[in-house]
């Protein structure tokens, strides 16, 4: 199904999904594209002797935060006579669509006038689809007409910090953030792929890893200088961040060196503290708490 599309009468049909923090955005596009395959393949079956294409991929591909990403995936099916990308995201974002028709120009742009350059067509937003609303009334009379499987399911599950609130009071110690941009601008020039390696380079060094939380944004704006990263409390931004040994240097340096990158600094060049200590510091203390107006009107 995922393969690439290699026939010169192959349709490809792109999936374009938007990520989330958590696999199931990977693991569900992958599994609608596997849907709609089987359902153009019988289709294309039904019409007998004469299909209309001799080979059908269905390829899903991430706006932000996974991959493959829409360039990838336009690659991977470069071959087939007709790409048609779907996306299938409510809301369907204006500007982020103009920002996709201008990611499929710069890659048709590339190919110049290659002989195998596919037809490519992109689908209009899914709300205006009226099928799609035909599919929710479906929906709606499947479950009016089973009663018994409308019961809102249970959601707790059996991990332990399900049933431990406490769990979730504690502030970690850390004394930066790392803000790693994964939003649409920034995966196509390679932070989903890089997002591991920067786990990896602070998992693999103590002292950084003591010091660090990394946290993953949407677009930061500045798209580019992208991959971008803003390294607080000192909100120093670093970009193009293109490898783990960028990643090394400019957190070693900035972390526990207390100096900036100048080279990779796009902007904000704060003083830092001096050379860390070697034990962690302790967090910044809270703010006192807000006096609560009393209920007697005094
Ligand atoms: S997508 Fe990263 S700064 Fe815009």
């Amino acid at each position: 199904m995922n393969t690439t599309a290699s026939a010169s009468h192959a349709l490809a049909v792109i999936l374009l999904g938007r990520g989330a923090v958590y696999a199931a955005s990977e693991a569900e596009l992958a599994q609608l594209a596997a849907h709609v395959h089987a359902r153009l393949q019988a289709e294309t079956q039904a019409q007998g002797m004469a299909p209309a294409w001799t080979q059908i991929v269905v390829q899903p591909a991430f706006v932000d935060r996974y991959q493959p990403a829409l360039p990838e995936a336009l690659d991977a099916c470069q071959a087939a006579h007709t790409v048609v990308i779907v996306p299938v995201m409510v809301p369907d974002e204006p500007a982020l669509r103009r920002w996709m028709h201008k990611l499929i120009m710069r890659w048709s742009a590339r190919r110049g006038a290659h002989a195998n350059t596919p037809r490519l067509i992109f689908a209009p937003p899914l709300p205006e689809a009226p099928q799609l609303a035909e599919t929710l009334a479906g929906t709606v009379r499947q479950l009016l007409a089973a009663p018994d499987t409308a019961d809102v399911p249970a959601v707790v599950g059996d991990d332990a910090w399900e049933h431990d609130p406490k769990g979730w009071s504690s502030v970690p110690a850390h004394s930066h953030h790392v803000l790693w941009c994964m939003g649409p601008r920034c995966a196509a020039k390679g932070a989903v792929q890089l997002w591991p390696e920067l786990a990896r380079v602070v998992r693999e060094n103590p002292p950084l890893k003591k010091r660090l939380m990394l946290l993953q944004t949407s677009c930061q704006y500045p798209c580019n200088h992208g991959p971008l990263m803003i390294v607080y409390p000192e909100g120093a931004w670093y970009g193009p961040v293109q490898d783990a040994g960028e990643m090394q240097a400019v957190l070693s340096r900035h972390v526990l060196d207390g100096e900036v990158d100048s080279v990779l600094c796009v902007h904000g060049r704060p003083a830092l503290p001096a050379k860390a200590e070697s034990s962690c510091p302790a967090p910044s203390p809270l703010l006192p708490p807000i006096p609560r107006e009393t209920s007697s009107g005094a």
